[in-house]
């Protein structure tokens, strides 16, 4: 119920509390894929761990807040993307995403962060999207850039993992951006 195609074999939909066992299962496929480069909070460990997630951001959507949405392929779990922050009052939100090693490379983040953006601009009438991300995290700097964000800065050092710090590029594309970047991708008449 409530899907958006991706393509052919991939949906986007929400991701809910009552998800727990299959997202506590994707994640026993993503976990050591992901853990360097998201939140220590979204790396659970088991069933408890997941629908504490999915309470976390159900919780914050309930306030229109945060969100979050599972790709699935060929109806399995494999990744999602998410508003981490959601900003109707203040007009901006950020984005964040992950999958599991079998589904990168085939651009469904890519896919399903656009639908994000499509919702947040011109459903919700934002003004700005961010997107942040470690700087040595080239697959995640690669999707800001071909969702036509500018990178806007880089704050030093603010990435604590693994005993170090890393430093931690901000992204971000404006409404207008991406309305004019939507109209150039519409087929001629
Ligand atoms: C960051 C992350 C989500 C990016 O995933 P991804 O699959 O590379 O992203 P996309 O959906 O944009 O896919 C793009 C890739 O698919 C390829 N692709 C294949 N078919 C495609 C299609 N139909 N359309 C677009 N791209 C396609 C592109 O060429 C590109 O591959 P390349 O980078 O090898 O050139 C993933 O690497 C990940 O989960 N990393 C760990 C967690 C993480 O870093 N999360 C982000 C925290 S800020």
């Amino acid at each position: 119920m409530f899907m958006r195609p991706l393509r052919d074999d991939a949906h986007l939909a929400p991701l809910e509390v009552w998800h727990a066992e299959e997202f506590a299962a994707h994640l026993d496929r993503a976990r050591e894929h992901i853990r360097p480069w998201v939140g220590p909070a979204f790396v659970t460990d088991d069933v408890t761990g997941a629908r504490a997630t999915l309470r976390r951001y159900a919780e914050r959507a309930a306030g229109d807040g945060a969100r979050m949405y599972g790709i699935l392929r060929e109806g399995v779990l494999v990744g999602g993307v998410m508003f981490t922050v959601f900003d109707a009052a203040g007009g901006s939100c950020e984005l964040g995403c992950w999958v599991e090693p079998a589904a990168e490379g085939h651009g469904l983040v890519t896919q399903a962060c656009r639908l994000l953006l499509e919702w947040a601009f011109v459903t919700r009438g934002l003004h700005r999207a961010e997107w942040h991300c470690r700087a040595d995290n080239d697959r995640s700097s690669a999707v800001a850039e071909r969702l036509g964000m500018t990178l806007e800065g880089v704050r030093r050092e603010a990435w604590p993992y693994g005993g170090a710090r890393h430093d931690k590029q901000l992204w971000a594309v404006l409404a207008p951006e991406w309305r004019a970047a939507a109209g150039e991708e519409r087929p001629a008449r």
